[in-house]
């Protein structure tokens, strides 16, 4: 059968004021179309995984918001974390928690702050990779061509003259490598054979539980001791005692770079990570100067490359501004340098 658990609990610090810890930015609408980017998330893998085996993964102070969002989804499979522990238990935790109901489960495991504009191809790719891990043993994750020598990605360097015989889209990876320094980035994409890691895992239930069990076996033990309280009404007063213990990583440092058997399926099917503010810039309609404006009421004069954000009808007038962010919720207002965006994390340290 296949799940498909979304990790929603992170933050999406350097989109403030948009995101805040209150309400990250999963849980907005920050396209303009009427969906949150979790709701958006849900409605891509329709037709791959019934709501009955969809999983939400969410700090506990997002639970009321995830269920808001999406009815559909069972409330017990919406799991709680009492803490702030990066994707590595949270992932645990989730493979655990669906081996108790399934094991034979064949899992995807997604962002919630991701776009994709084809969705026809997603569906194929992924629909693919699940035939391929409800086969054999293999942790799969989605290569996407490099254009820039982003730092804030994990590299994949695949082996293209390894392709399965099972499948001649997926190909063995050489070495995976989260985040890597500017130079090295930069090394990277001028070879064919990197890829950026989309985030989004393939694997079934008993793999990945192994490989938490080979190279993660601290965080493994905590969610091994708690079988017998899965699915109970102790289930949670458990986790908040025992989920603390777990070491804060992410699955891309705790797996991804120590495991042995990864293949990679690279596809093309328009992904973007919104991370932060000008990615949205990308992925909005500019006008003739380079700007892409979000708010009914915004008159720019001589003003170039910015990215403009008002979510109510309030009149705005900028003249004079180039590769700048303006974003105004109403109560909290941002005026950044683009080229100085990932320091908004700190700028904003409250994050309210
Ligand atoms: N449940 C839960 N708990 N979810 C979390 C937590 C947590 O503690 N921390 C982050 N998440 C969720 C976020 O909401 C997001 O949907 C997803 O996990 C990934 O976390 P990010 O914090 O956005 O990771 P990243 O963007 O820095 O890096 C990852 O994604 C890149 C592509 O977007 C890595 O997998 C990179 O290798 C990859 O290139
Ligand atoms: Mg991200």
């Amino acid at each position: 059968n296949n799940h498909l658990v979304i990790m929603a609990g992170g933050v999406g610090s350097r989109f403030w004021p948009m995101s805040t810890t209150e309400k990250p930015k999963q849980f907005i609408d920050v396209l303009g179309v009427g969906r949150s980017l979790l709701q958006l998330t849900f409605d891509r893998f329709k037709g791959i995984c019934s709501p009955e085996n969809v999983w939400v993964v969410t700090n506990r102070s997002y639970k009321d918001l995830v269920l808001e969002q999406l009815p559909e989804i069972p409330v017990t499979n919406i799991l709680c974390e009492p803490c702030r522990r990066n994707t590595a238990p949270c992932i645990a935790y989730v493979s655990w928690r669906i081996k108790s109901k399934d094991r034979n489960a064949n899992i995807v495991v997604t962002p919630s702050d991701h776009i994709v504009t084809n969705c026809e191809e997603f569906k194929r790719v992924i629909s693919q990779c699940l035939k391929f891990t409800s086969e054999t043993d293999a942790i799969i994750t989605l290569g996407m061509k490099p254009t820039r020598p982003e730092t804030g990605y994990g590299y994949i360097q695949a082996d293209l003259s390894s392709c399965s015989p099972r499948n001649k889209e997926i190909f063995r990876v050489d070495s995976f490598r989260e985040k890597p320094d500017l130079e090295t980035a930069k090394k990277y994409i001028q070879n064919k054979s990197y890829f950026w890691n989309a985030g989004i895992f393939i694997w079934s239930v008993n793999t990945i539980v192994n490989a938490f069990r080979i190279y993660q076996p601290a965080i493994s033990k905590i969610f091994e001791s708690l079988q017998p309280v899965y699915g109970t009404p102790k289930e949670q007063e458990e986790i908040d005692l025992r989920f603390p213990e777990c070491e804060n990583i992410s699955v891309d440092y705790a797996i991804m770079e120590k495991a042995e058997e990864i293949f990679v399926c690279p596809a093309d099917f328009g992904w973007s990570d919104l991370g932060t503010w000008g990615s949205l810039l990308v992925q909005t309609k500019k006008d003739l100067y380079g700007n892409g404006v979000i708010g009914e009421n915004v008159s720019l004069f001589d003003t170039h490359n910015c990215i403009v954000h008002t979510l109510d009808k309030k009149k705005v007038v900028i003249q004079g501004l180039d590769g700048y962010i303006v974003a105004d919720d109403g109560n909290k207002l941002l005026i950044c340098k683009l080229s100085e965006e990932q320091r908004i994390k700190q700028f904003s340290s409250d994050n309210k």
